[in-house]
């Protein structure tokens, strides 16, 4: 029996010391250490022995299956470095090597530019108003001085909503003056960006555009105060102190006089010519931009808000917003600011 139990031990050693995987050792621990292992058979048949053997062959068996746990627990210890060591081989990180940094998002360059715009007129008293896009035709034409079968109509192509009675795509911000002023008193200051529409497309015309209007409406405004709030404007929002702003009479209903604001080109100066004598191509070569148009409050348009024109005047302004940001980030086609590439997106 004690040469059974040595030979047992032997043999389940050399097939530990064969086994390769976790899987095989486990195979081996049940086949010669359960149940219904050689182990539990020797002690089974120890009640047939005599007290003495029962005593020594019960205490080696014993032993040995003492030795042979111990064995079973050291080859997975032992398999479970080895599968460490493959890991650390072939899946080895360099904590040194730079991260990879994620991209992230910014608004978009209009968005940016409202932003810009909303800063300088508030630090101008100017509070921000909105509209609807989708809006009345009594406010986009006949409030503002543009009724029915008024030719001014046709200087701007209008897209009507279907099946919503007397409705357009606002083709001007110049509705939210009305809105405003039907619901707020005297003295006023506000600006009001956002989208307008029209049916026009080329390289500086699109169907979709942006427009940044300015009221301001009190006791004694005059053509001065408008002069001075556009020059300081546009010399904040390009960055040049140097811009000067001119006039030209034009005429829109609901101003009287109507006129075209044109600012001294930001890129050469007024001149005409770059530095090294090349023209200007963004001015072409004229030193000036037209910026939008403008003029005093129309006194019609007062009245129609309920306003006294004998006691009030006030300036409004409406300007390309789309074309200020191609002027200021030199950017040769307006689609390129609606087509979201992303190539263009991120110039910027
Ligand atoms: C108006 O829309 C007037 N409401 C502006 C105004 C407001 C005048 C208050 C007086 C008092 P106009 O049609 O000129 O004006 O348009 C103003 C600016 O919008 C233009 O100078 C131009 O920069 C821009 N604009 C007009 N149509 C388009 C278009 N299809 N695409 C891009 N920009 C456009």
């Amino acid at each position: 029996m004690q040469e059974k139990i040595e030979s047992l031990k032997q043999e389940m050693l050399d097939a530990l010391m064969a086994s390769k995987t976790e899987g095989e050792t486990r195979e081996l621990e049940i086949k010669y250490l359960g149940r219904k292992g050689p182990f539990s058979e020797v002690m089974r048949g120890l009640k047939d022995l005599s007290n003495d053997d029962k005593r020594t062959i019960g205490k080696l068996a014993n032993v040995v299956k003492n030795e042979l746990e111990v064995a079973v627990q050291k080859k997975y210890a032992f398999l479970e470095a080895a599968a460490m060591d493959q890991i650390v081989e072939t899946e080895w990180l360099d904590v040194t090597v730079p991260g990879q940094k994620p991209v992230t998002g910014h608004r978009h360059l209009i968005s940016k530019f409202i932003d810009d715009l909303e800063v300088i007129f508030s630090r101008m008293g100017f509070e921000v108003a909105d509209g609807p896009e989708i809006e009345l035709e009594h406010y986009n034409f006949n409030q503002l001085n543009i009724p029915d079968d008024h030719p001014a109509r046709d200087m701007q192509d209008t897209f009507w909503v279907k099946n919503l009675e007397k409705s357009v795509l606002r083709t001007q911000t110049s509705p939210v003056q009305i809105r405003y002023m039907e619901a707020n008193e005297p003295p006023l200051r506000i600006i009001s960006m956002g989208k307008t529409f029209r049916k026009d497309s080329d390289a500086t015309h699109s169907p979709m555009f942006h427009q940044c209007e300015g009221l301001m409406v009190g006791e004694n405004i005059s053509i001065a105060n408008l002069k001075g709030v556009m020059t300081a404007f546009l010399q904040q929002i390009f960055e040049d102190d140097s811009i000067k702003t001119r006039f030209r009479t034009s005429y829109f209903p609901f101003v009287e006089p109507g006129l075209e604001v044109d600012c001294t080109c930001p890129i050469c100066h007024g001149e005409g010519v770059l530095k090294d004598n090349q023209p200007c191509k963004l001015c072409k070569q004229c030193g000036w931009l037209e910026i939008g148009g403008a003029g005093m409050v129309h006194p019609k348009v007062l009245e129609n808000v309920g306003y006294d024109p004998q006691k009030l005047t006030g300036f409004a302004f409406g300007m390309g917003l789309d074309r200020m940001v191609m002027i200021k980030y030199r950017v040769n086609h307006l689609r390129l600011l609606f087509e979201n590439d992303l190539r263009f997106n991120t110039q910027f």
